[in-house]
């Protein structure tokens, strides 16, 4: 790559009115991640010196989204046209759009999370090559060309200018060649053309598409990159974020396998754009693997389990139906069986939960052995507390550990037990009532409730 200097403008601050939402467009997620992260990651694969996020006024999340990826923001505080919000984006790049400046700068769209960081690195290739043209645009052909700004190139062809959907004459819309809303441009040109803009169009606003015809009528040479469908699909309502999650879990399943891992039916396992995986793990079907999971290798994910914000060791086994909340980590070859929840929770290697119980705020230690139906009672309606399970442990089936407690290393807990107290290294601790037992019991209450039957029937 050149040695030019690189910054990005995001646009995310339109209403999205076609999502029906309270939310921002971009904050709405594509395996498991707002659709602006994935467009942050597209773009910092390009190494810029600087990112700016357009944001609405009000949009915290968005802001706050931003910030966390160490990116500058911007409040437009009125939206008109993408071409304002460029021009307010390059506004806080003052050194870099001077007429003296070495530099580029990439205008992307938030609500386009199917781009991948080779396509805006194809797109920079173009600003690098010697002879190079000021601006260059990312397009497509897709399948219908619905309300995509159409391209317009001349014999030669060269891209002259771009018109938008609203604009566009009959001949025009039959025009296959649209626009995916990705500039690039050499910097103080940018700046220069975007100066220059107009609102003088269908849709009154400042269209950031204009800027292709003004280059070209300066002859400052223009150029597409041409992409797939599959990766400029804007997303503008609910429909069309369900195609780009069904094309995101496809590439998602398909990176998984390719990576060495074994997904039995990848159609109904749903993933995570940073789910982090080892080799020789085997997902069963319906499985739900949330953000913020890391499986190690040999691990196997029975079915039905539902996992998030969890860390599985290597060798591991979960579910079926397994639930791992955030803060879950499960060490080597432990067991997490069917109907078992496990939250902030620390499980050492060989520990086993193999039914029906909850581990929350928990430490485990190595080959401990919970049985069916504990629960650790962490909160008490107003406060968390923590469970300490020594290593070797052994907890009966069906015990309550009522937290704060903790159980030492080797020590057993009769089943049934609720305990509130903590009990020491190798004791032994059971909780329960006397039984009491009656001989032959049994059949005298059954003797004497017959009688009585046999007295009301008469
Ligand atoms: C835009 C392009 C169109 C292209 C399409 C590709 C223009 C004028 N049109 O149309 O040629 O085919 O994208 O998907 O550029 N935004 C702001 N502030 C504004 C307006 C928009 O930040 O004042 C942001 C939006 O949040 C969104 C992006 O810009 O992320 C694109 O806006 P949108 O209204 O979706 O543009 P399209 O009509 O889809
Ligand atoms: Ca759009």
């Amino acid at each position: 790559m050149s040695a030019r200097k690189l910054a990005v403008v995001i646009l995310a601050a339109g209403h999205g009115t076609r999502m029906k939402s309270s939310r921002p467009k971009v904050m709405h997620e594509v395996a498991g991640q707002a659709m602006l992260q994935h467009v942050i990651n597209g773009v910092k694969s390009l190494d810029p010196v600087r990112v700016v996020v357009l944001v609405g006024p009000g949009y915290d999340d968005v802001r706050a989204l931003a910030e966390r990826n160490g990116c500058d923001v911007v409040v437009q505080e009125e939206r008109l046209g993408t071409g304002h919000a460029a021009k307010i984006g390059l506004s806080v790049l003052g050194d870099l759009t001077v007429e003296s400046a070495d530099a580029d700068i990439m205008v992307a769209i938030g609500d386009t999370p199917l781009i991948r960081p080779e396509t805006y690195a194809e797109l920079y290739r173009i600003r690098s090559e010697a002879a190079s043209p000021a601006l260059g645009f990312l397009c497509f052909r897709p399948q219908d060309p619905a309300k995509y700004g159409r391209v317009k190139l001349d014999e030669a062809g060269q891209a002259v200018g771009i018109v938008e959907f609203a604009d566009a004459s009959e001949e025009e819309r039959r025009i296959d060649l649209c626009n995916g809303g990705i500039v690039l441009c050499d910097a103080p040109k940018l700046r220069v053309l975007l100066d220059n803009l107009s609102n003088d169009n269908a849709q009154g606003e400042y269209y950031l598409t204009d800027i292709m015809a003004d280059a070209y009528q300066r002859g400052w040479g223009t150029a597409v990159a041409v992409t797939t469908e599959e990766q400029v699909m804007g997303v503008n309502s609910r429909l069309e974020l369900s195609r780009a999650e069904a094309i995101m879990q496809d590439r998602l399943r398909e990176e998984a396998m390719l990576s060495g891992v074994t997904l039995i039916d990848p159609s109904s396992t749903w993933l995570s754009a940073d789910t982090e995986w080892g080799q020789d793990i085997v997902v069963e079907p319906g499985v739900w693997i949330g953000s913020g999971v890391s499986i190690a290798d040999g691990a196997r994910i029975r079915t039905h389990s539902h996992l998030e914000g969890a860390s599985v060791g290597p060798d591991a086994v979960v579910g079926p139906y397994a639930r791992l909340r955030p803060g879950a980590e499960l060490g080597s070859g432990v067991k997490v069986g069917n109907f078992v929840e496990v939250k902030n929770a620390q499980l050492d290697e060989g520990a086993k939960v193999n039914h029906l119980s909850y581990v929350g705020d928990a430490s485990v230690g190595a080959k401990a052995n919970i049985g069916a139906g504990t629960i650790t009672c962490n909160y008490d309606g107003f406060f968390k507390y923590r469970t300490e399970i020594g290593a070797g442990a052994f907890i009966g089936s069906n015990s309550a550990l009522v937290a704060p407690v903790s159980i030492g290393e080797g020590a057993i807990v009769g089943a049934g037990s609720t305990v509130t107290k903590s009990v020491a290294d190798n004791d032994l601790a059971v909780v329960r009532g006397k039984l009491i037992n009656s001989a032959d019991g049994a059949s005298r209450f059954r003797a004497i409730r017959e009688d009585r039957k046999n007295a009301e029937k008469k």
